[in-house]
């Protein structure tokens, strides 16, 4: 078996991650002029390693590390599917997927790439496809899908292993309908985080999810 992302193993043990509180992006320490930081996550950072850009390494949070092999378990389960990255080892500290091209959601919105409805089509698909694995498609936000080459990739499969809708997907789908007042419009960062944050306690705002997607609309400043 081709195990060239090896050569990226002494890099990597160069940096920690510790992760912060509040659901706040984990912290970096440590660095390395061959690696190449291409995302942070709550519990990980994902890196490139610029001998092996095929392959992204993501490296956990200290406290984090328990979660190293339940992630790599659910990719055994998933197997090949062109729906999310691959997984093709797991470590101490890290997991080696496969680098994947692309966008998140979440860029998209902020820098105005249009983002396709083949891309609701796909995540539609991809949560079938891990409902017939076995698994409980969780956590599906606009930092953990990528668009690529017009596609979605699904990336950060770590929940899938518990129980619970937590209805991410659901309102993000149904606030797609909305999408076209801001098509091809850079969302403001002041304005998504606010959103958000809105989200995370959205009923406090509202009593169903319409009624906040309304309160959304109310209160910012889109126009057609
Ligand atoms: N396989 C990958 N290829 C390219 N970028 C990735 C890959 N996996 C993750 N990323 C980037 O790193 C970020 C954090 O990764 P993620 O797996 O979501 O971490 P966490 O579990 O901490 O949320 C993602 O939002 C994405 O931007
Ligand atoms: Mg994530």
């Amino acid at each position: 078996m081709n195990k060239s992302w090896e050569s990226a193993i002494e890099s990597l043990s160069q940096i920690s991650i510790t992760s912060s509180s509040n659901n706040e992006p984990v912290m970096i320490d440590g660095s390395s002029e061959d690696l190449r930081c291409v995302g942070v996550g709550t519990d990980a950072a994902v890196f490139q390693f610029l001998h092996a850009p095929e392959y992204a390494f993501k490296l956990y949070a200290d406290s984090k590390f328990s979660k190293i092999e339940i992630e790599e378990s659910v990719y055994d389960v998933l197997g090949d599917s062109t729906y999310f990255s691959k997984c093709y080892a797991s470590y101490d500290k890290f997991l080696v997927l496969s680098y994947e091209e692309g966008v998140t959601l979440y860029d998209c919105l902020l820098q105005g790439i249009h983002v396709p409805e083949q891309v609701i089509v796909d995540v539609e698909k991809a949560r079938e496809y891990v409902r017939e694995k076995g698994l409980n498609p969780r956590d599906i936000h606009l930092k953990n899908i990528l668009l690529q080459n017009g596609r979605a990739k699904i990336i950060d499969v770590s929940e899938y292993v518990q129980a619970g809708n937590d209805f991410r997907w659901e309102h993000l789908k149904s606030a797609y309908e909305y999408y076209h007042l801001i098509d091809g419009k850079s969302v403001p960062y002041w304005l998504l985080e606010a959103i958000r944050k809105w989200y995370n306690q959205w009923n406090k705002y509202a009593y169903t999810f319409d009624e906040f997607m309304k309160y959304v609309l109310r209160n910012t400043t889109f126009r057609k």
